[in-house]
């Protein structure tokens, strides 16, 4: 079957059309076309996601999206001798459901109505976690297609996109066994998950405070570098990493040198549960007391001073080991304890080279270390933060097991659980 997806939880929309085959125990997936446009620029100057300006640009940007998918994957189909037009009454069900986002109506009834209804049999759309603004566009998008083509929609939950998204690669499909252990780290959560099937998940762990990418994109504020902070500690953790391994630098002594050290929260606690706001605290300290002491300024004044690339650099590398090696122990710990040999990793903050590499390792060293072997899934770069083909392959699943509906009643559910 062929599915339409919708992503608009946070500040990427997107929209991709998927071709999915098989049961649920072996699907198989193509994707036929995907569309993204990333808001990251209109928020930057908020140093974070503004949820009404992620609203604007999601009501904004869905048509423009949907129209070059549908060019992209040759299902605009124009008639040139024929108008499609839309029937008075369907026009009034879209008005009603678009209601709040006037301008997206005007643009999608614009749209809609000079091109046929696509080769598509199930729309998928995004109905939680996220910010609930940005969630409700999408979810009245896909109502209002489905209003129009008469196609059934189905909600789908964010994290569960993640967590799927490893089954774009069918190789993967038949190497994962249950029970599998999922780590979900994005910019809003922090989860260990039991996987018992596709749509039977227990949540055995999560933050208590911060999510990890949440931390990444506080810490960076705090080295005075731009959001989404995730990529620039990343590539700043890099520069110390490369004069280690050049031996330009040994880490041990540069951090004795200029006292920094971090905390491991809740690295030894006997549950499954993650702490990143005690790190992130102690970051905000130790740059106050390395700009007081080491910091560069024409004035005299602690807030005005900058830190030199070398100090920033070893902060930014602490920092990411701390949260590797938190992230390590419990998952590793979660995969003893329930037997697991399978891990899937999602969300944001995977595409982080070091984490990645950190969690590959684990299964390339599993003949020396515990769990004995396990096989790590990670999804491929470009699929690890927010799109919407992993909202395709959650929803094709979940759709083996729920009643599907033209135009259902869908509620956007910020805190939304798996
Ligand atoms: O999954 P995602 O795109 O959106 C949510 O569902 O939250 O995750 C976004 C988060 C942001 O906090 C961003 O800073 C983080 O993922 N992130 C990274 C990297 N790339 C994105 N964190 C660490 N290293 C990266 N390379
Ligand atoms: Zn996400």
């Amino acid at each position: 079957m062929k599915i339409l997806s919708i992503e608009t939880s946070c500040d990427e929309t997107a929209i991709s059309l998927l071709e999915a085959n098989g049961d649920k125990s072996k699907p198989e997936f193509k994707i036929l076309g995907d569309v993204l446009y990333s808001q990251i620029e209109m928020h930057k100057e908020f140093g974070g996601v503004y949820p009404s300006v992620a609203k604007r640009e999601h009501s904004l940007n869905l048509t423009p999206l949907l129209e070059k998918l549908l060019k992209e994957t040759d299902e605009e189909i124009i008639p040139d001798d024929e108008i499609i037009g839309i029937e008075n009454n369907i026009k009034d069900e879209v008005r009603e459901i678009l209601s709040r986002e006037i301008d997206l109506f005007e643009a999608f009834i614009k749209y809609i109505s000079k091109i046929k209804k696509p080769n598509v049999d199930l729309i998928a759309v995004t109905s939680g976690p996220g910010l609930e603004p940005a969630l409700w566009v999408g979810i009245n998008f896909a109502r209002a297609l489905s209003v129009v083509w008469q196609i059934p929609v189905i909600p789908v939950n964010h994290m569960e996109g993640h967590i799927t998204s490893v089954l774009k690669e069918s190789a993967n499909v038949e190497q994962i066994t249950f029970p599998a252990i999922s780590l979900l780290i994005s910019g809003g959560h922090t989860e260990l998950v039991l996987i018992k099937d596709w749509g039977n998940y227990e949540i055995i762990g999560r933050t208590k405070d911060d999510a990890v990418g949440e931390a990444y994109d506080k810490v960076a504020r705090m080295l005075d570098l731009e959001y989404p902070g995730g990529p620039k500690i990343s590539a700043l953790a890099d520069v110390a990493r490369n004069k280690i391994s050049s031996g330009e630098l040994d880490f041990e002594k540069s951090l004795e040198k200029f006292d920094i050290s971090l905390p491991r929260p809740m690295i030894g606690t006997n549950d499954f549960d993650f702490s990143f706001s005690g790190i992130k605290t102690a970051v905000l300290y130790l740059v106050k007391k390395l700009k007081e002491k080491h910091g560069v300024s024409e004035k005299n004044e602690a807030s005005d001073k900058i830190l030199s690339e070398e100090i920033k650099s070893l902060v930014a590398l602490e920092f990411e080991t701390a949260v590797a090696q938190v992230l390590l122990k419990k998952t590793k710990k979660a995969l003893d304890k329930y037997g697991a040999e399978v891990l899937i990793i999602g969300g944001g903050v995977i595409a982080n080279k070091n984490i990645r590499e950190t969690f590959m390792n684990l299964q390339n060293n599993s003949e020396t270390s515990s769990p004995k072997s396990v096989k790590v899934f990670i999804p491929e770069i470009d699929l690890t933060t927010d799109n919407a083909i992993m909202i395709g392959i959650a929803g094709y699943l979940k759709s083996f097991d729920y009643k599907v509906e033209i135009n259902p009643e869908i509620v956007a559910e910020g805190n939304m659980s798996l």
